[in-house]
């Protein structure tokens, strides 16, 4: 009787070849996409040496074991050379990226330009600080403004000079009273017809004359109007808020109040500064003039005054009862007066090194 023999799908020269076959083609996975695709050939579910496990049963019993651990062997050794050949590809697939993804740390780069605040825009900024600290509030107001809140709310009549259109810059068409505004003052009246009393309001904005544009004019400049409004307001309230303010943006300076007309104040002023550079010495002085000052000692910095009582009235508030000040300055004024900065176009230029250099580098 002929020894049993393994089913020929189990007999050691073909379970041999299918492992050699599985090595065969995982050597030939050039990516570890492409080993996948092979295990799943040689060692998945449908793979020959899995399908190999179903003969089995044809085995006879005295040969199972030997068979058994023969095929256990075969799909151990798959598994190993599948193992083997992965770790290769991956290893030079994970090389291959980290070079590609290579970041030369040492390389030149092009910085992008960084801007900075604008010296009027901080200023702004700035002056209404001292003003919320004191426990004021900031009112805005359109700057495309109806010529009744730019001129007669405030007083200016229809024949004001202020309204010629050599100042004014009006917004077509005509028939709509529409202009830029000239002045923040009608923010003045926006504020008393919309809030309650007392109001103690400074309104920082933009403003448009048209104006010639050189080193001392802008057709477009800012100013920052002071409104107060309470019961038993007066002059001297003004003078010290003006002090006030003076000395937190130039330090410890005389003011002066030099009469003035403005039809919206009534006694109207001129807020002086003592010229902080030569202190009144260059006054009759002509062998040390003074530029900031012209040598006449004070420096005019805004208008100011205790608030006429037909604005009050034209508002709906009651002059007998109310009593206020209010005050507006030019920005670029100040900002001229502060930093020494002598040309106004350098502030509508918009270059940073300007900016840098007046606010002390970008914030
Ligand atoms: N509006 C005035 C101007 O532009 C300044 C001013 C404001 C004067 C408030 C008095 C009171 O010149």
């Amino acid at each position: 009787m002929p020894a049993p023999q393994p089913p020929p799908a189990l007999d050691a020269a073909a379970v041999d070849r299918l492992v050699a076959q599985a090595e065969a083609a995982f050597q030939a996975a050039a990516t570890t996409a492409e080993l996948r695709g092979a295990k799943s050939d040689h060692a998945g579910d449908q793979a020959p040496l899995s399908l190999a496990n179903r003969a089995m049963r044809q085995v006879p019993p005295e040969l199972r074991a030997a068979v058994g651990a023969r095929l256990g062997a075969a799909r151990a050794a798959v598994e190993r050379a599948w193992s083997e050949r992965d770790q290769v590809l991956a290893a030079a697939e994970l090389a291959q990226r980290l070079a590609a993804e290579r970041v030369d740390v040492t390389l030149p780069v092009s910085l992008a330009p960084v801007g900075a605040p604008h010296p009027v825009t901080a200023l702004m900024d700035q002056l209404g600080d001292v003003f919320v600290a004191m426990g004021w509030e900031i009112a805005e107001g359109p700057e495309v403004e109806a010529e009744w809140m730019n001129f007669d709310a405030l007083n200016l009549g229809p024949h004001h000079p202020a309204r010629a259109t050599s100042d004014t810059l009006f917004v077509a068409p005509p028939k709509n009273h529409l202009v830029l505004r000239t002045h923040t003052s009608p923010v003045q009246i926006r504020s008393l017809l919309t809030r309650p009393l007392p109001v103690y309001v400074v309104c920082p904005g933009t403003t448009y004359r048209a104006d010639e544009f050189d080193a001392t004019h802008v057709p477009v400049f800012h100013q920052i109007e002071g409104l107060a409004v309470d019961r038993g307001i007066t002059l001297g309230h003004l003078k010290g808020t003006l002090d006030h303010l003076a000395q937190t943006m130039f330090g410890p300076v005389v003011t002066r109040l030099r009469p003035s007309y403005f039809p919206f104040t009534e006694p109207s002023a001129e807020v002086d500064l003592e010229c902080f550079v030569c202190h009144g010495d260059s006054v009759g002085q002509p062998d040390r003039p003074c530029r900031t000052c012209a040598s006449e000692g004070w420096i005019e910095w805004g208008g100011c005054g205790v608030v006429n009582p037909r604005v009050l009235k034209a508002c709906g508030v009651d002059p007998d009862e109310y009593s206020g000040f209010a005050f507006g300055m030019g920005v670029e004024r100040t900002l001229m007066f502060r930093n020494a900065a002598a040309d106004m176009r350098d502030m509508v230029e918009g270059d940073v090194r300007f900016s840098r250099a007046l606010i002390g580098g970008a914030r």
